[in-house]
């Protein structure tokens, strides 16, 4: 039988974990807290901020949220984070990606206090997590790490296959893959828009990680028996739902299920996990800061 890898059931876990500690520096005077930052109108942006106030909120983390108007002066954001580095009940600062073309996303990513860098995206903070020597591992990969350690897939020696190169999610990942560490060591290749025989990677893989944000581009038929799939895509396809949109991943779940020993499902796998490690990085800023 495929085992589902229920990533809501592991967030929960973690969530959990987080929880003394953050009343313990509650009791202290330094609650958790952490801002977010949003210079979009773009609906799934919203929903993603929106929900990552509301699990600071059932932890116990304080949260901060400005608003930005899409069309403001470039100078409205820098002047916010520079505000938010200084104030000392924030710990963690996010600014939701992606910001209007007229903002220079690097700027945004070199103007947040690395200390207070959750997301784990300023260059400083890419530069430790590449040395070996990792403040905050990005939300994503480091979510997938715990997947795989509490699902005890073993990465030492495995063949690794990342679908993806983001900076977000492909590079870090593949990054940690090779590590010498306990959730690294493994074989990695990292495929990518360009590669011209995906599935002759895909299907070498003994842990097969899917993050080219593209619905359903990974079938069983690219998938080595007895695998496993970790599936980061969510993407919105027009749907008569609801919501008008249902959430796909980059992975055919039907036909990979069959094939894998191990996979994530979409919604209810990765994502609840990038959720709950933003935490983690929050209450982990929290307690450096707080000495
Ligand atoms: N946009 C999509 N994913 C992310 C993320 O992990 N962090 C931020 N800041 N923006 C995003």
């Amino acid at each position: 039988m495929t085992e589902v890898i229920d990533g809501n059931a592991v967030a929960a876990d973690i969530r959990d974990g987080l929880t003394d500690a953050i009343e313990r520096l509650a009791d202290a005077g330094s609650r958790p807290g952490l801002a977010t930052v949003l210079m979009s109108d773009d609906a799934a942006s919203e929903t993603y901020v929106s929900m990552k106030q509301r699990d600071c909120e059932e932890v116990g983390i304080t949260s901060h949220h400005v608003e930005i108007p899409p069309d403001a002066p470039a100078a409205e954001l820098f002047d916010t984070v520079a505000d938010l580095n200084e104030e000392a009940d924030v710990n963690g600062i996010l600014v939701q990606m992606p910001v209007p073309d007229h903002v220079d996303k690097r700027r945004v990513l070199r103007a947040i206090d690395p200390a207070k860098d959750v997301d784990g995206f300023h260059p400083e903070n890419v530069g430790r997590m590449v040395a070996g020597n990792a403040r905050f591992k990005p939300c994503t990969p480091h979510g997938i790490q715990k997947l795989l350690e509490r699902h005890e897939v073993a990465t030492e020696g495995a063949e690794a296959v990342v679908v993806g190169r983001s900076d977000i999610v492909g590079k870090p990942m593949a990054n940690l893959l090779i590590q010498k560490a306990p959730l690294g060591n493994a074989t990695t290749t990292v495929c990518h828009s360009r590669t011209e025989d995906l599935a002759a990677h895909t299907r070498e893989a003994d842990i097969l990680v899917a993050a080219a944000g593209v619905p359903e581009m990974i079938d069983g038929s690219m998938i080595k028996p007895g695998a496993t799939v970790i599936d980061v895509g969510i993407n919105r396809v027009d749907a008569d739902t609801g919501k008008g949109y249902e959430l796909i991943g980059d992975v055919e779940y039907e036909s990979a299920a069959e094939q894998a020993d191990a996979i994530t499902p979409v919604p209810g796998g990765v994502g609840p996990m990038t959720r709950a490690m933003l935490l983690y990085n929050t209450v982990k800023a929290a307690g450096e800061q707080a000495g």
